[in-house]
């Protein structure tokens, strides 16, 4: 395999064609120089900016998807952990404001949109938060990996990623909820069906089935 050269946090690793990043560090025994976590692309842990050998910014990426190439440079961008707020069942427009007051400073630079490995349109997302498309986000959130890169990138501390994640688990505990109620309704109405066809005299249990069956419905 041929033999090429990479930069990984100022350090000259000596890798092979076709292998990632992340595998050329563990073959050169640096694993240390980029955390990782599944080395699937779905953690967002390996985080990187990339510097092409021409010394064009080729931009963000994730260690453990890139493939390596001859006297590329490779950043480590490990980005800080963010304190995550709890959901709130029905999240509207407004409880979104007030659990994020910063959703207003977006200038609409589109930085976050270009950090994005997963190619998510986290600036348009941004923006439909702000007009309470709630549902719309939450799809466009369904393949964040959390790897905060879209956070590090923006100057204004907007937290696309944290609200993203925040309207998705509010819209969640709302439906978990809903469920439960719907499930209680179910075992409550199931109760009632059996106390029907179960209790009385044999002659009103035969009565009762024949009815049920036909119409699926008991007389309370
Ligand atoms: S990086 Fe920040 S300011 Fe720029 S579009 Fe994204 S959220 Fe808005
Ligand atoms: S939306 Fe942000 S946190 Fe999610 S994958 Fe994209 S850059 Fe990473
Ligand atoms: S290690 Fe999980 S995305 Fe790279």
């Amino acid at each position: 395999m041929e033999s090429i050269k990479i930069k990984v946090a100022g350090e000259l690793i000596h890798a092979r064609a076709g292998e990632t990043v992340i595998h050329s560090l563990w073959n050169a025994g640096k694993a240390e120089l980029i955390k990782t976590g599944c080395v699937g692309g779905v953690c967002g842990a390996c985080t990187i900016t990339v510097r092409s050998s021409d010394g064009k910014m080729k931009g963000t990426d994730l260690a453990c998807m890139c493939p390596v190439e001859d006297g590329m440079e490779v950043f480590p961008c490990p980005v800080d952990s963010a304190l995550s707020l709890a959901p709130e069942p029905n999240p509207t427009e407004e409880k979104l404001r007030k659990a994020f007051p910063k959703i207003d400073k977006c200038t609409k630079c589109g930085s976050c949109t270009s950090a994005c490995p997963m190619s998510i349109p986290v600036m348009d997302s941004v923006l439909r938060m702000r007009s309470g498309q709630l549902d719309k986000v939450a799809d466009d959130f369904t393949t964040c990996i959390h790897c905060g890169l879209c956070r590090f990138v923006c100057e204004d501390g907007v937290q696309p990623h944290m609200m993203g994640m925040w309207i998705r688990r509010s819209i969640g505990s709302s439906l978990e909820k809903d469920m439960g109620k719907k499930l209680d309704q179910d075992l409550g109405q199931a109760e009632l069906e059996w106390k029907y066809l179960l209790e009385g005299t044999p002659v009103d249990r035969m009565n009762h089935a024949r009815r049920f069956r036909k119409s699926g419905e008991i007389e309370l």
